[in-house]
């Protein structure tokens, strides 16, 4: 019997529509377009505004488009994996919200959390269900609601990040396509540079919390950036260098979008040239779990089947890692939809 690979046959993405433009949050904390454009390359974000708007209504949005391109009922789905550090609530999981919104009545759904990388987590969650041959409808959503956690009065990490969801669909495939390779990497001494510090169990919810912004995200930036450039660029050019792939051989390098110098240096280590790197940093910033769907789905109609692809991240924790594919269709052929 020939192997079962986990292909992606389908991917769609949502960003709401506020704009949040360097301009507009120069108005609001010390900074400048100048700066935030030469340090993090990104020019704005869209923000997810009105109340009682979740990260569910970001990933809802990303699956209902995903079913409609895939022509898949709801009912037809075997399971939801949700990666988000924003979930609606603590309990249930977003999963479980996105299932209920978009009539996946069938399915079980689970979030994972590994920060930034998480979308790369849940891939390879999602490709083991569907090898094994116990499923053969999964999805798996990135999608985070970042201006929840975000302190707009800190000047150094609200410029960063934005509101986005995106959503693939994994299905069996006996072809020489789909998820060929995973290499994750978790390494908890990060823990102090990037977190955010209270609502958990170790210090729930309390005015003090409040008061000392403690429910907001907490970065020392210029340590993550010294191990993002180095943990996402090695673990790239290795990859590489496992599947024997030449820098040219490469169709596309699918980065964690979270500053363009990072990206630049882990195109630089692995040979490749910039147009064979998706980014998309200047028009949605950070989005965290969403960024890697969302320049899928920016770039979908330019992928050919076959096409080799690496995906690789870096997040809080520290996580990282880099996914190596085959692209299934031609995504000039999808079915296109508003
Ligand atoms: O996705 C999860 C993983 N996260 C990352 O990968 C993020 C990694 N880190 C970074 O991308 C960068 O460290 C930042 C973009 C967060 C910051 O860039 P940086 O080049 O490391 O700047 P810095 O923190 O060293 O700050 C340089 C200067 C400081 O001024 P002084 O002390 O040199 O006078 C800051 O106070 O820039 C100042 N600064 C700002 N100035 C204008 C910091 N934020 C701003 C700002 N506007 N928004």
């Amino acid at each position: 019997m020939s192997k079962i690979n986990a292909a992606i046959t389908g991917i769609h993405a949502y960003v709401p529509e506020y704009i949040l433009t360097n301009e507009e949050l120069s108005t609001m904390v010390d900074t400048n377009d100048e700066w935030i454009q030469t340090r993090t390359g990104i020019k704005e974000r869209h923000i997810l505004k009105g109340e009682g708007q979740g990260t569910s209504v970001l990933g809802t949005k990303a699956v209902l488009g995903l079913l409609e391109k895939t022509n898949t009922k709801g009912e037809e789905v075997d399971l939801i994996i949700c990666a988000t550090v924003t979930p609606d609530m603590l309990f249930p999981a977003t999963s479980n919200i996105i299932a209920h919104n978009t009539g996946c009545v069938n399915a079980f759904a689970f979030d994972t959390n590994a920060a930034c990388s998480g979308f790369l987590f849940a891939v390879q969650t999602g490709r083991m269900y569907v090898e094994s041959g116990l499923y053969k409808k999964v999805i798996v959503v990135g999608a985070d609601k970042m201006s929840s956690i975000v302190d707009y009065t800190d000047r150094k990490n609200c410029i960063l990040f934005g509101d986005a969801g995106g959503a693939i669909m994994l299905e069996p495939s006996t072809e020489d396509v789909g998820v060929m390779d995973a290499d994750l990497h978790t390494d908890g001494s990060g823990k102090d540079y990037l977190y955010q510090k209270a609502g958990g169990s170790a210090y729930p919810p309390t005015e003090e919390t409040v008061a000392n912004r403690e429910h907001f995200i907490y970065q020392e930036g210029q340590s993550v950036f010294k191990f993002a450039v180095s943990r996402m660029a090695d673990v790239s050019a290795d990859m590489m260098t496992k599947h024997n792939i030449k820098p040219e051989e490469l169709a596309w390098l699918v980065p964690h979008q979270a500053n363009l110098r990072i990206i630049d240096a882990t195109a630089r280590r692995m040979g490749i040239r910039k147009e064979q790197v998706m980014i998309n940093i200047e028009k949605y910033g950070n989005t965290t779990d969403a960024t890697i769907p969302l320049c899928l789905h920016d770039w979908e109609s330019q992928l050919r089947k076959g096409d080799k692809i690496i995906l690789s991240a870096f997040g809080g924790g520290f996580t990282w890692g880099a996914i190596y594919l085959k692209w299934a269709y031609d995504g000039d052929k999808v079915k296109k939809i508003q």
